[in-house]
């Protein structure tokens, strides 16, 4: 029986614009006094889906109300090409009316990362105040690894119990491997999440990830209490 929270599409513009169809329809769902934080994902996953809130859907949002926030960052200067600050800014931030005020990347000026971390855990208690510590909505993509945000497989931060965010060295083969991510505990505490997930190299992780409840793959640890798979027929296979 195929699971109602997985969403298939003909392609990354379709899966992007249902995505996008449901953020609208999530923030139209919540009091207009309040803000909506909205974390992103690296990665190129996600760049359609700016593409069209940042177009289609650009009035349909009360930019005033939306706080950005990142569900991780590599650390390099905001203005590196690897930066997912940087691309955000690029398909998104620079093209819609979003006060400056509501924009929260993960810093990356600290000498030690886990000042880094510690600092944008500080942010996020200041922006929840006395409110429910939980995120509205978490855009979040697949690794061909298993990995999400920078929930790398066999690093420490799968351990984490408490702190909502730490620094990170990732494997040798996601350069750049410093990182500062989102974990667990915040993580899955969120109103929603969305997986965004394209194209064949994700496929036989993404199988295993909707069929195997013990999959030893970080993304599928992933909670939420409306969590959502939007993906293309390339990454969604038929088996299982
Ligand atoms: C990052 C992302 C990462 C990304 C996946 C998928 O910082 O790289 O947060 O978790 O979502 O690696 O990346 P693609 O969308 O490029 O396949």
């Amino acid at each position: 029986m195929a699971d109602p929270n997985v969403h298939v599409y003909d392609s990354l513009e379709a899966l992007s614009e249902a995505a996008a169809q449901d953020t609208v329809a999530r923030f139209a769902a919540t009091p207009t006094d309040q803000p909506f934080a909205l974390v992103l994902s690296g990665g190129s996953t996600p760049k359609t889906y700016h593409r069209l809130l940042a177009t289609t859907y650009r009035d349909a949002l009360a930019w005033d109300r939306i706080h950005l926030f990142w569900g991780d960052e590599r650390y390099v200067p905001h203005d590196d090409a690897a930066s997912n600050y940087r691309m955000a800014r690029e398909t998104l931030i620079d093209h819609v009316p979003i006060p400056e005020a509501n924009i929260h990347p993960i810093p990356t000026h600290f000498a030690d990362p886990q000042d880094a971390a510690d600092d944008y855990a500080n942010t996020l208690r200041n922006f929840f105040g006395s409110r429910t510590p939980a995120l509205d909505l978490v855009l979040l993509g697949l690794g061909d690894d298993g990995h999400t945000a920078s929930l790398f497989p066999g690093t420490p931060v799968l351990t984490e119990t408490t702190a909502w965010v730490a620094p990170l060295e990732a494997p040798p083969y996601a350069q750049p491997r410093t990182r500062i991510t989102l974990t667990y505990p915040l993580l899955n505490q969120s109103q929603a999440t969305f997986f965004l997930a394209a194209g064949a190299k994700k496929q036989s992780v993404l199988a295993d990830i909707l069929t195997n409840p013990d999959c030893p793959y970080p993304a599928a640890a992933i909670t939420s209490s409306s969590l959502h798979w939007y993906v293309d027929v390339a990454a969604f296979s038929q088996e299982g």
